[in-house]
């Protein structure tokens, strides 16, 4: 993995078919996606469940380029090891997850992914102030982690904004999850996001058998944030 600022499309396969995931991941890097987002969660840290390291290392040998991770259980430590045997590239925690943030970010890093903290709505941008060092990522979660389909939180903006300036060269990217769409995803790109988490507003529309529709709502989004950031015009 190389690290850039780009824009970054990332499909969250939690709104694509359950029965189906391998076809579905294929689809969509063949019709655009950057990256392949995948929602773990556990019934405790949310009130969801969906699966865990076996689905995952299933899914693998599906996604050509990045499996993006995303950890909504608690603990998480446990499970890390599982995880990354499941190939992961990229393993996020949540910052809320546990009490020892940093060890969960060492161990992430030793065992061979990048380490991601994932942020819910009402967590200030200082939780990972201590941790820069020892992350490749921050997802700005932008809805109640859960569930897909549910409307952006529009105060996270500025939580982006202050990030980006923590940040500053250090190269970290910001990832946004949660109610993405071509309407609000420019918001975010101008703020200082690069990795655009979307499900519903990617996955509407279209099927593994009709995956035309993934690529025109990835180019949607990715068009609508290129042009917040001054790459299109
Ligand atoms: C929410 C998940 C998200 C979710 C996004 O708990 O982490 O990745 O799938 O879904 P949409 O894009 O539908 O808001
Ligand atoms: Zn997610």
């Amino acid at each position: 993995m190389t690290f850039d600022r780009s824009i970054k499309i990332a499909p969250s396969i939690l709104a694509a078919d359950f029965a189906n995931f391998g076809a579905e991941c294929a689809a969509v890097e063949k019709q655009g996606a950057d990256w392949v987002h995948v929602d773990v969660m556990d019934g405790h840290f949310v009130p969801n469940i969906t699966f865990g390291p076996a689905t995952c290392a299933a899914i693998r040998p599906h996604i050509a380029g990045v499996m993006d991770v995303h950890l909504m259980i608690a603990p998480a430590d446990p499970y890390l090891e599982g995880f990354a045997k499941a190939g992961a590239d990229i393993l996020t925690v949540h910052a809320e997850a546990g009490p020892h943030l940093h060890r969960s970010l060492q161990m992430v890093r030793n065992l061979g992914c990048r380490a991601g903290v994932a942020l819910n709505p009402a967590t200030p941008a200082s939780a990972v102030e201590y941790v820069l060092d020892r992350i490749d990522l921050i997802c700005v979660m932008t809805v109640n982690p859960g569930f897909g389909g549910q409307s952006f939180i529009d105060s996270q903006i500025e939580k982006v904004r202050q990030l980006r300036a923590m940040i500053g060269d250090r190269p970290i990217h910001i990832e946004i999850d949660g109610g993405m769409t071509p309407e609000t995803a420019p918001l975010m790109a101008a703020a200082g996001a690069d990795v655009l988490v979307a499900g519903s507003a990617v996955f509407k529309g279209g099927s593994v058998t009709n995956p035309a529709p993934y690529g025109e709502n990835i180019r949607a989004i990715r068009v609508a944030a290129e042009k917040a950031t001054g790459v299109l015009v």
